[in-house]
């Protein structure tokens, strides 16, 4: 099956993903150094969150997960030049390559890449920071709950939440599987069901060139 999805990912991009130079550097740049590609999102996804974007007029987005900052230009090419994004990444070897990729791309809307454990970057901004239209988190799994409380406390009412990966081929439902990363998305769930803080909230499984995982979307209330 994984032969077929990845067909029809390369099908849909080529008549609808434009072949941005930018972003086309950033997938060869990460591929140059060896990092694996497999963990930033597929073109047809990242068109998705810049649509959501676009959708609702959002002007500052916060990410959890820069990785190779493939999603970051996703999103950055979203928004108007009085826009900001800030995004979190974790591993200093990370850090340098979303850089390069994120000064070749040369946007004209500011993007703050900040280095260290998300939650306690998160935690250390100002007081009066602005709350963020749009939260994309992509960011180790494990931790998938506690950055949904904190991006909650980031939020405004219509405020958009997006999560990655939280369907892993499956395995969420596997009874056998405890990998921390796994219990993470599970709880995750558990903590969106009903949240009082959120207006509604989904889950949507994809297949495609990125094999078979999925997005969770909510709306903060
Ligand atoms: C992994 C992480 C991701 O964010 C992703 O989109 C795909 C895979 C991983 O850690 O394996
Ligand atoms: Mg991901």
């Amino acid at each position: 099956m994984q032969k077929q999805w990845s067909a029809i990912d390369s099908y849909i991009e080529s008549h609808l993903v434009p072949n941005d130079p930018m972003l086309v550097h950033a997938v060869d740049n990460t591929q140059a150094q060896g990092f694996p590609e497999h963990l930033a999102v597929a073109p047809n996804q990242g068109m998705l969150l810049q649509m959501l974007i676009q959708m609702n007029q959002c002007k500052r987005v916060l990410e959890v997960g820069t990785f190779a900052a493939y999603s970051t230009l996703w999103l950055a090419r979203a928004l108007p030049a009085n826009g900001y994004l800030l995004t979190i990444e974790g591993r200093e070897k990370h850090a340098t390559l979303a850089l390069e990729n994120i000064q070749h791309a040369q946007l004209a809307v500011p993007i703050d890449l900040k280095v260290g454990m998300a939650s306690e970057v998160i935690k250390a901004l100002p007081e009066d920071t602005e709350p963020f239209d749009f939260i994309f988190i992509d960011a180790d799994k494990q931790s998938y709950p506690e950055y949904l409380e904190l991006s909650l406390k980031l939020s405004h009412p219509g405020t958009i939440i997006v999560l990655d990966n939280v369907i892993r081929a499956g395995d969420i439902l596997d009874q056998d599987n405890h990998k921390p990363s796994i219990e993470g998305i599970r709880e995750m769930y558990q903590l969106m069901h009903n949240h009082p803080q959120l207006l509604s909230s989904t889950a949507i499984q994809t297949v495609g060139s990125k094999g078979h995982d999925g997005f969770a979307i909510a709306i903060v209330k």
